[in-house]
């Protein structure tokens, strides 16, 4: 049996870090596009489509990367509860890291409007032209906003009990790749 490894592998490190930054930076560009009505708004939304377009290529290389490396295991005296806790709220941040882009995609579709990221590259529609549906994902992109962000504040609440009250290996296992022994 192989031995487990003590660290996510070094390219699952490196896209949940850069991911963490491209995600916090989407909701608070969404949030500034939602409050604005300047010429900034087209600024704000030029920037957030391409980036969330790359977040949906991303999130599934994360996935195939996932699934075909090792992974460190919870510490095995964690409560049941919190292992519980942990895995159903990394199901969570990954089923929003794919919603939300083909959500904010569907919705553009169901505007009518064309899907450009950028000047020149128009991306198909996914959804015939709908108001009702338009209003309805528009909603959900919004809500789902909501949730994904209590959803990271939570996650960042649980890795600094991790690293900083229980001391276990948890934080380091996303942090670093070749300290104590490496793994
Ligand atoms: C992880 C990916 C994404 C996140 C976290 C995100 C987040 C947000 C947030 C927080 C808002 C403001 C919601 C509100 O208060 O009404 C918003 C609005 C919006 N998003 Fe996204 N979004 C993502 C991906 C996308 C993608 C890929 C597209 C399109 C290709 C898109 C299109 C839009 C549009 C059209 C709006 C409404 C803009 C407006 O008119 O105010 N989003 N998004
Ligand atoms: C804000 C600072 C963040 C910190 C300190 C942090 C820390 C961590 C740590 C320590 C782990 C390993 C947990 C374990 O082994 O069970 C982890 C896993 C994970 N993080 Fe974060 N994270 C942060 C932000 C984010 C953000 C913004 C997202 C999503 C958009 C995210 C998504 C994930 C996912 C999906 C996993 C599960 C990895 C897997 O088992 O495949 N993280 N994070």
């Amino acid at each position: 049996m192989n031995k487990p490894v003590k660290h996510f592998a070094p390219l699952a490190r490196a896209l949940h870090w850069l991911m963490a930054v491209m995600v916090i930076a989407m909701l608070f560009i969404g949030a500034g596009m939602a409050a604005s009505i300047s010429e900034r708004h087209e600024w704000l939304l030029n920037l957030h489509k391409p980036v969330g377009v790359t977040i949906l290529l991303l999130v599934v290389v994360r996935l195939i990367v996932r699934i075909t490396t090792p992974t460190p295991p919870l510490p095995a005296d964690l409560p049941v509860v919190q292992v519980l806790a942990a895995k159903l709220s990394h199901y969570l941040l990954y089923a929003l890291m794919l919603a939300m882009p083909l959500i904010g995609w569907a919705m553009i579709s169901a505007a009518g409007d064309p899907v450009m990221l950028g000047s020149s590259l128009r991306l198909p529609s996914i959804l015939a032209p709908d108001a009702h549906t338009f209003a309805f994902l528009r909603q959900a992109h919004r809500y789902l906003a909501y949730l994904f962000f209590l959803t990271i504040l939570t996650h960042l609440a649980a890795a600094l009990f991790h690293g900083w009250i229980r001391r276990d290996e948890v934080l380091d296992s996303m942090l670093r790749g070749k300290s104590r022994g490496g793994g």
